[in-house]
């Protein structure tokens, strides 16, 4: 490789993709590479995609267009596409944009380093097949060094409808609680307190580890990885995500109620709150189940926050039906919910469907969804006022340098007065004094030591 080259990664999509292009930076560092912070100064740009709607995929071919361009210009320049986008178009990204060098799936991220040596031998190359990923050995170069992610499953068994996760991400592929365990010891000695922990299903963990049976009662779980984690030293905070209603369990609340590090925090997507939706989505629960899940969390942890993703105008939603999905929100109060008008997906099964629906009609439904939901976030927030909570330090406000950010346990951002020298990292107590619907402004009260 040429000594002093730099590279430059642009990330979209979910928070998976976010810990692969931290993986993937940090491979690029062990093979010398150093950090652009501008595209236009880097000899490798990476971008690493997501497919989950198509204005998602459309920012990627706008971004990778200009820098094309730019190749044709400064031939020894490496264009890659990894993540989502690059897996479900594979060789055809290669005919759409000819000057790409390497197309990589999320499963190949921590195959980086070899296949960019292949790319370095002059070839163009393109990495989509399943594969078992591998354990990877490299340091990732972490965004933050305060919180951090850890994968604990990849990939996604379901079905729904809509979606292109199970397509591009695989079949679920469970990492050894002793890989994930020792990550965590890592990361607290390197002086990080809060670890999330990662699945597209996180409720799926174990199940296809060796040892777990086909009857479901020899399994290493997400609760038993709780309980196996929860003392790594230096850790102060848990939390983890995503979790499916289908297979969220009591025992998994009860852990959370009784594990100190684990956080007051749910996410839990409903998608929608119409039982015949729910259906056609195959999400495999009705919204009366959904309800049970929340009433048990609030009989068990009645302080716990909850957050969700949900759909709007989903083919054939009607009117009443996506009515009821307001009446779910409009009872349930969630801290914050993630809303998306349905985007039709290549080679999901909704896609084809003849009962599509107009865009000023979802586009309709998103605004009065998004309203009501911050609404009712709004109302969350208020219970923190007056109140003493405990805040992890994270980082300056980027609007405010006279301000700290950090979150509450419940994962609300709080905003305060202080020198982030000095607070960077530590758990500090803070008078909640203001509430807005996503975050709140308080004072602190004293600076550990
Ligand atoms: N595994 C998680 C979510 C993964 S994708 C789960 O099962 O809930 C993140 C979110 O994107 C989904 O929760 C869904 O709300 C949204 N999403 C997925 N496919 C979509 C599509 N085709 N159109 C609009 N939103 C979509
Ligand atoms: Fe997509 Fe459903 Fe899997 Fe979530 S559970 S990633 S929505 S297929
Ligand atoms: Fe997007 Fe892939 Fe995540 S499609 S949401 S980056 S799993």
């Amino acid at each position: 490789m040429r000594s002093a080259s730099r590279y430059h990664i642009t990330t979209f999509g979910c928070q998976m993709n976010k810990a692969d292009s931290e993986r993937m930076a940090g491979i690029l560092e062990e093979m010398g590479f150093q950090f652009a912070e501008n595209p236009n100064d880097a000899d490798l740009i990476l971008y690493n995609t997501c497919s989950i709607r198509d204005n998602a995929e459309q920012k990627v071919y706008s971004y990778l267009g200009r820098q094309a361009k730019r190749k044709q210009e400064q031939p020894h320049l490496t264009l890659v596409v990894a993540g989502c986008v690059a897996q479900q178009e594979g060789e055809s990204l290669l005919r759409r944009v000819p000057e790409l060098d390497l197309v990589m799936g999320p499963q190949h991220a921590n195959r980086l380093g070899d296949l960019l040596e292949q790319v370095f031998n002059g070839e163009q190359v393109v990495a989509s097949e399943p594969i078992q990923i591998v354990e990877d050995i490299t340091k990732p170069r972490r965004d933050s060094s305060v919180t951090a992610w850890v994968n604990v499953i990849y990939g996604c068994n379901e079905r729904c409808t809509y979606c292109v996760v199970p397509g591009v991400r695989g079949t679920e592929q469970s990492r050894t609680p002793a890989a994930i365990r020792s990550e965590m010891v890592e990361l607290g000695q390197q002086g990080y307190k809060e670890i999330t922990l990662l699945g597209q299903n996180i409720d799926a963990y174990g199940r296809d580890l060796p040892g777990s049976t086909a009857d479901g009662r020899h399994q290493q779980t997400l609760t038993d990885l709780l309980y196996y984690v929860h003392d790594v030293p230096g850790i102060e905070r848990i939390r983890f995500a995503t979790s499916h209603p289908r297979y969220f369990t009591e025992r998994l609340i009860r852990a959370c109620a009784e594990l100190p590090k684990v956080c007051e925090h749910f996410h839990i997507p409903f998608q929608s709150g119409d039982n015949e939706i729910l259906k056609a989505m195959a999400r495999g629960y009705t919204q009366q189940k959904y309800c049970r899940i929340i009433a048990k969390i609030r009989e068990i942890m009645p302080d716990a926050s909850i957050s969700a993703d949900a759909i709007v105008g989903f083919p054939g939603e009607t009117e009443v039906q996506f009515e009821n999905t307001l009446k779910l929100v409009e009872e349930v109060g969630f801290d914050l919910l993630n809303t998306a008008a349905y985007s039709p997906r290549p080679g999901t099964p909704a896609a084809v469907w003849q009962d599509q629906l107009p865009e000023e009609v979802k586009r309709d439904r998103l605004q009065r969804l998004n309203h009501l939901v911050s609404v009712k976030a709004a109302e969350r927030s208020q219970r923190y006022l007056g109140r003493t909570e405990e805040v992890l330090v994270e980082d300056q406000n980027s609007k405010d340098s006279s301000q700290v950010m950090g979150r509450t346990r419940g994962n609300r951002l709080v905003f305060f007065t202080g020198n982030i020298t000095q607070l960077k990292g530590q758990l500090v107590p803070v008078k909640i004094t203001e509430f807005r619907a996503f975050s709140l402004t308080g004072q602190l009260l004293l600076v550990a030591c």
